[in-house]
């Protein structure tokens, strides 16, 4: 028996018990006569107590333990002298009366606790030592307990889960496909899926009713701290519904994974249109953690001479409230200096600072009177002390510019509190994205995305506005500024979905080619459905409060997609490449 109880469950009503432990040598203390070893596992840290006086040999063994040792040990749980508050286990702690080393460890090359000293790189490298530490320990326990909880809530809701092929076929939407030769079919290969998305439209034709699935997906995108090339989805879909089902179903799903997770109900989600998440909040994943709603002030600002704003497609501005006095004018310039980084790409930042003494300080002083600066606090409800920040321009990227400003500030001023949670759902996204790089029309969501039954009939004019404003049954669940997940209507009907594809500039053949399989099955009663997917490790991170998903994955890639623990990817031998018809150029042609 290499153990009788864990490194965490030992207390006061164990006195006297003869206990065997096993775990890592966290750290050891010499105290003169006493040596003190911390011994870790899974479940927490017990102190281990050695006498010189009682067991000079023992002692002696245990002064020679190293960092992430793994030993067994034998002894009596007594009552410490000073005892520990701050750990499960501080009132008590074993006097070993037998140690057995079970294996060495090298000197770890980084410290196993929980702030470690490690740098980004060298803790991927052993990521084994890394997970050994608490934080990531508990965070894998947590995604454990949300994934189990997932399952719990879908089963007592009828869903089934259903296992979909991971080697499909490669489509030119969406982000790039990892893509997998054939040995058996020379010159094809696979796709490993960006999503099941078109598997579980199929398994809705096939009469599954509610399907879901905890799966990997992969897609080969630029990496961010909350993007991964394979990541964790919850794809759900059901047949019959309308979008209130499908959004009532998995709000449920939320509010359960809370409430059995951390113990708190979020109540109703409120539920907020695209368009007025872009006029409010300038994006399509506000957060609402805090207000400094966007006020537009086309009707305010123009006709005063001042060519900046008379020229701009859009005047928008945001209050902040309380710093007047505590922003400088080197801050402000600071600010200004923020906004114009190239990653913002704002060309300067106009404020009006209310002052407390009732005095009005602006960059714009000169065009505009104290009066029309006195009139827009009304309409931004601003009061002294407040500062309006005021961006203007082209209006998609002045809003996208005011919207990191707006986040910016609220980082600044503290105004997002760890443990606040505020969900909403973002509605009626637009069916099409124009991208002028290749001059067509992209599916915002997926091309599998239902028009809005009013759109439909729209979707034939030819017109650029109207196909722009082409709104779709889709939606995204949004929490504290991360979009967790999102889904939508989808087309059952083989003409409406050939249109969608004409839309998207498809030929019918190239439609056929790509997606035939899917509208040779709409042909046999497909049921009108919809459905959404979770980012997995996203909900997992913005649950505890973190905005990188890299900690919440066994083995993450870093930025460059490698893995480098495993040195992966890597060259292949000449014969596995021939025998996969495959011949390398030399790099760069
Ligand atoms: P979508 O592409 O919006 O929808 O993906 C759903 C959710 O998956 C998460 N996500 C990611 N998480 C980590 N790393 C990534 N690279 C990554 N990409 C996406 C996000 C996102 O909201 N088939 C559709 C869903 C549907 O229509 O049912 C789909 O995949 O949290």
């Amino acid at each position: 028996m290499y153990r009788s109880h864990n490194c965490g469950e030992l207390r006061i009503a164990d006195l006297g018990k003869e206990v065997t432990l096993s775990g890592w040598v966290q750290k050891g203390r010499d105290l003169g006569g006493l040596t003190f070893v911390d011994l870790r596992d899974r479940y927490g840290i017990t102190q281990l107590v050695f006498n010189m006086d009682e067991n000079a040999e023992l002692c002696t063994q245990a002064r020679k333990l190293g960092r992430e040792f793994v030993i067994q040990t034998i002894g009596i749980v007594k009552e410490r002298s000073s005892k520990n508050p701050n750990r499960p286990t501080g009132d008590i702690e074993i006097e070993v009366t037998t140690l057995q080393i079970l294996n060495e460890s090298k000197v770890p090359p980084f410290t196993i606790e929980d702030e470690s000293d490690g740098g980004d790189d060298l803790r991927m490298k052993y990521r084994y030592l890394d997970i050994r530490r608490t934080p990531i320990q508990n965070n894998m326990i947590f995604r454990s307990k949300l994934s189990l909880e997932t399952r719990k809530y879908l089963d007592t809701q009828g869903f089934i889960e259903v296992e979909t092929p991971f080697l499909i076929k490669s489509t030119p939407e969406g982000a790039r496909d990892f893509v997998v030769p054939s040995r058996l079919n020379p010159g094809q290969f696979y796709a490993l899926p960006q999503s099941p998305q078109t598997f579980k439209q199929l398994l809705m034709v096939a009469g599954v009713d509610k399907y879901y699935q905890i799966v990997k997906c992969f897609r080969d995108e630029d990496l961010r701290a909350d993007r991964q090339p394979e990541f964790t989805q919850i794809d759900c879909e059901m047949s019959y519904v309308h979008i209130d089902d499908i959004l009532d179903t998995f709000e449920g799903l939320v509010r359960h994974l809370f409430v059995h997770t951390l113990g708190m109900d979020l109540g109703d989600f409120p539920r907020m249109k695209y368009d007025d998440a872009m006029r409010l909040y300038g994006s399509d994943k506000p957060d609402l953690r805090f207000g400094m709603e966007f006020v537009e002030m086309n009707d305010v600002a123009k006709g005063h001479d001042f060519s900046v704003f008379d020229s701009a497609e859009l005047i928008v501005g945001i209050c902040v409230k309380g710093i007047a006095e505590q922003y400088s004018n080197k801050d402000m310039k600071e600010l200004t200096e923020w906004v114009q980084r190239p990653n913002i790409g704002a060309k300067g930042l106009v404020y009006v600072k209310y002052q407390e003494d009732g005095s009005i300080k602006s960059t714009i002083g000169k065009f505009y009177s104290d009066e029309v600066l006195q009139s827009w606090a009304e309409k931004f409800g601003a009061q002294k002390g407040d500062v309006l920040f005021i961006l203007s321009g082209e209006t998609d990227k002045t809003r996208k510019q005011l919207s990191e400003l707006r986040l910016e500030m609220g980082k600044r001023l503290n105004l997002a509190k760890p443990g606040d949670f505020k969900p909403l759902w973002v509605m009626d996204f637009p069916l099409l994205e124009w991208d002028e790089d290749t001059a067509r029309f992209y599916a915002m969501h997926h091309p599998f995305t239902s028009p809005k039954k009013e759109d439909i009939p729209h979707m034939m004019t030819g017109n650029h506005e109207t196909l722009k404003n082409l709104k779709a049954d889709a939606y995204d669940m949004v929490i504290n500024g991360a979009e967790i997940g999102g889904g939508s209507i989808r087309i059952h009907d083989r003409a409406l979905q050939a249109k969608n594809f004409k839309l998207l500039g498809f030929t019918p053949e190239e439609a056929e080619n790509q997606f035939g399989f899917l509208m040779g099955a709409f042909e046999y009663g497909a049921p009108p459905h919809g459905g959404l997917a979770f980012g997995f490790d996203r909900l997992c991170a913005v649950m505890n409060g973190q905005s990188s998903i890299r900690d919440f994955i066994a083995f993450p890639k870093n930025n460059q997609g490698r893995d480098i623990m495993i040195d992966a990817p890597a060259e292949i031998h000449d014969n596995q490449l021939n025998e996969l018809y495959i011949s390398l150029n030399p790099k760069g042609n």
